[in-house]
């Protein structure tokens, strides 16, 4: 720098702060400016702040009761499981939920409601975070990189906001040691390298289970016996020792579950015929169109369902009805 600049900078720096001595009033008015911009700015801009974050308990059970279909024993899981840990002050752990069940059934719609209720931002949120083991981990010669990485990515994102959110889709095709990667951040710890995780949600999706799900399904519906008298102890222990031995599932071999650190296994039952025609006209009405039972109809009965003969649950669950529906209308 010049020395006529290095004149120039300190006669304006002198001047300034004459002026700012001269001018109280003009300090505190700068002052007051600054305030009501952060101000403005954190209703702008997400914070982690409870104006962003915040259980809506009331809007969780609406959109539960009203959005999701057929899922009876998810839904009073989800809800209470959620209401507990959030309204808790002092959670001794993450919140760890693991969602199990055939395709389209509801396991991503449903961590979409969570978010929707918990964050102003929804999935759009900067503290909702989602990976998809086949996306972001596809190859197992990278394993190292992977963990360290994912490893960083949480600390991370929990150092700027404690209440976190992850989801991680596709477990069962997640290999065993990334999901060993993360269960110091599973557990019961107060700190972590001085990180406390545990305001942090974690929701794992996954496949694992849904045979076992089904078949307790169709074993009541040809029992005569109504579906929604299925019970979570119909299904759980089942379902933890099918996600701990089933040898497909990345979670079989890893230690989150003989660790007791996943807190709800979340059963999600096939879907029949009058769940998927409640998907259509949601979809219609999603769309601005009026519901049409008849175009509801006509798609239900086009879908695939299994057992062949009986044709009791959609084999996709709701999945394809967004992309099929304009064929019907
Ligand atoms: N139980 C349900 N109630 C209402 N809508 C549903 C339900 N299940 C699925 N849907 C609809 O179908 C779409 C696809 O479902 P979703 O992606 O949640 O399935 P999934 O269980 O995650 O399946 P996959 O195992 O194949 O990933 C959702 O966006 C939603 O519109
Ligand atoms: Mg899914």
């Amino acid at each position: 720098m010049k020395a006529t600049h290095l004149y120039l900078l300190l006669q304006v720096f002198l001047s300034a702060s004459v002026l700012v001595h001269t001018f109280a009033p003009l300090n505190l008015a700068v002052g007051v400016g600054a305030l009501l911009w952060r101000k403005i700015d954190s209703y702008l801009h997400e914070t982690c702040h409870p104006k962003w974050i915040a259980l809506d308990a009331t809007g969780l059970q609406v959109d539960l009761g009203n959005k999701m279909f057929g899922q009876h024993i998810a839904s009073r899981i989800i809800l209470q499981a959620v209401n507990e840990f959030m309204t808790n002050d002092n959670p001794k752990k993450p919140l760890v939920l693991s969602l199990h069940g055939s395709s389209g059934t509801g396991k991503n719609f449903v961590s979409q409601l969570i978010a929707d209720n918990i964050y102003k931002e929804g999935m759009d949120s900067n503290f909702v975070h989602m990976f998809t083991s086949t996306l972001h981990f596809p190859h197992s010669s990278h394993l190292d990189t992977y963990k360290s990485q994912l490893q960083q990515w949480i600390k991370g994102n929990v150092s700027n906001c404690a209440q976190s959110m992850f989801i991680f889709d596709e477990m069962d095709k997640m290999h065993p040691s990334l999901i060993d990667s993360i269960k110091p951040y599973l557990d019961y710890y107060h700190k972590l390298d001085g990180v406390s995780y545990r305001k942090a949600i974690f929701i794992f999706l996954s496949n694992a289970g849904g045979e076992i799900i089904a078949q307790t399904a169709l074993d009541f519906w040809k029992a005569g016996r109504d579906r929604e008298k299925i019970e979570l102890k119909d299904l759980e222990t089942l379902l933890s020792l099918e996600a701990f031995n089933n040898k497909k599932s990345g979670l079989s071999h890893s230690s989150l579950i003989d660790n007791n650190l996943v807190d709800f296994f979340v059963p999600f039952l096939p879907l029949e015929y009058r769940h998927v025609v409640q998907c259509v006209m949601a979809e219609m009405k999603a769309r601005g169109l009026r519901p049409d039972r008849g175009v509801a109809d006509r798609l239900a009965k086009d879908v695939v369902y299994f057992p062949k003969s009986e044709r009791v649950f959609s084999s996709q669950g709701c999945k394809t009805i967004e992309k099929k529906l304009k064929f019907y209308l």
